[in-house]
């Protein structure tokens, strides 16, 4: 298995251009089984996500034609030829649950594994799935498998979630889009790839209303035409080098990053002491040397705090001065990084939800190892800042979300190098 060694201590300074965002381009790729016209997506970040979204959309039947040098995916879903997606996939990459609804909404029928916890957290998909019975689909859970059915079709419904969840605001927006009538989302979440997915569906022929706000109001239409769309810039890819940026000590400029949809880390790093200012070309982050601020962070949805960026600034918070509290209010088990960081030297005291951490003259590099995606990162920031070698192992995690993580960083003067085997 692959590993990233870093040696630390060097700064970072030059541009790094920001990708596709991986979720978006998940739930773009799965908006293309609603029509039988072409849908051309620019901008699709190649990671180890993306392409196993477009694996099991081949195995549905769909053509996809992948440009990987111009990263323009042209996918054209003439006829569905299966409407399974089997636990062996569905196990290793959650979103590909998102196939549901688009299968139900055009074919009337779909089996599709329930995704099961991951190392975050439980992650249950009954929002998902009482958005579709409120369509009138009929829903059983069979040995792991969801059955979905709706063989007169998808009803228009109002739904009002409970609380807010990225995934069911998305999945229940797919599969409204071919719904007889209308559908009204409430207390949706408001995140920016909720806006870049209802973009893609509106190219499409789609009748979408207050994508990015609470609620959404959706009438449905019974064709779809052919579409073009550019996946917008990854916020979580563009939050993490800024804060790479700020613990290397460096000067960088995130190239295509759009400060609005990272306001609440800019606020955070600007509070902590790093400055980060928006420029024509995208967002320029810059630290000096001297320790920064401890600053506190807690988890919401936007426009509030990624939960997908916790682990970074914590690794980032260890070197600060002072103490820094930290609360998770999104996933129940998302401190997975907290005691590889105590291996690099760190202190940091994990109590449930919440973690405190206070920071410490210098981290010194170890062999890490981490359990999801954007804790295997927070382990290469923490890398970028540590004394001598860091090597994180399980690389494949890194794989699913950062497009040419080790290129990007060495082209603004980071020692990074993979280790095969
Ligand atoms: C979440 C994040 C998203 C992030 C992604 C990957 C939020 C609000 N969402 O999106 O920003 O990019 O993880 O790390 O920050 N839930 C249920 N039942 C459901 C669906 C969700 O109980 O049917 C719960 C989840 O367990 C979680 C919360 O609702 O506690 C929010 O989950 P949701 O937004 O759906 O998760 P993702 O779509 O994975």
């Amino acid at each position: 298995m692959d590993r990233i060694s870093i040696r630390g201590g060097m700064p970072l300074n030059g541009t790094i251009p920001i990708s596709g965002a991986k979720n978006s381009a998940l739930k773009v790729l799965a908006a293309a089984l609603l029509s039988d016209q072409t849908l051309t997506l620019e901008n699709m970040p190649e990671l180890a996500d993306t392409r196993f979204m477009a694996d099991l959309l081949r195995s549905l039947g769909v053509s996809v034609v992948w440009a990987r040098d111009s990263g323009v995916a042209t996918l054209h879903a003439a006829d569905i030829a299966s409407t399974i997606a089997p636990y062996d996939l569905v196990r290793k990459m959650r979103a590909t649950f998102n196939v549901l609804g688009p299968l139900l909404a055009r074919v009337g029928h779909a089996t599709v594994s329930l995704p099961g916890g991951c190392a975050i957290g439980a992650r249950p998909v009954d929002l998902h799935l009482k958005a579709f019975e409120a369509m009138g689909a009929d829903i059983h859970i069979e040995a792991g498998y969801v059955k979905a059915a709706a063989l007169r079709g998808l009803r228009g419904a109002r739904i009002a979630f409970p609380f807010v969840s990225v995934g069911a605001t998305e999945h229940a927006m797919l599969a409204a889009v071919l719904a007889q009538g209308e559908t009204i989302l409430e207390n949706c979440a408001q995140e920016p790839e909720i806006a870049d997915l209802a973009a893609c569906l509106i190219a499409m022929g789609a009748r979408i209303e207050g994508a990015g706000s609470p609620t959404i109001r959706i009438v449905g239409v019974t064709s779809l035409q052919p579409a073009r769309h550019r996946v917008l810039a990854d916020r979580i890819e563009a939050g993490t080098y800024a804060i790479a940026a700020a613990a290397a000590c460096g000067d960088v400029l995130l190239a295509g990053a759009n400060a609005d949809h990272i306001g609440a880390l800019i606020n955070r790093l600007r509070a902590a002491g790093v400055e980060a200012n928006v420029v024509n070309e995208g967002v320029r982050v810059r630290r000096v040397n001297g320790r920064l601020d401890a600053v506190d962070v807690d988890t919401q949805p936007f426009p509030g705090f990624p939960t997908d960026l916790q682990a970074q600034f914590m690794a980032l918070m260890t070197l600060a001065k002072g103490r820094s509290r930290f609360k998770e209010n999104i996933f129940e088990n998302r401190y997975m990084h907290a005691p590889e960081l105590t291996r690099l030297g760190a202190d940091i005291a994990v109590h449930g939800s919440e973690a405190i951490v206070t920071g410490v003259d210098k981290l010194v590099g170890a062999p890490v190892m981490a359990t999801d995606l954007r804790a295997s990162v927070s382990l290469v920031v923490a890398g970028l800042a540590a004394e001598g070698e860091t090597v994180v192992n399980r690389v494949y995690h890194l794989d699913r979300g950062f497009e040419r993580l080790e290129a990007k960083l060495k082209a603004c003067g980071a020692e990074v190098e993979r280790l095969s085997g």
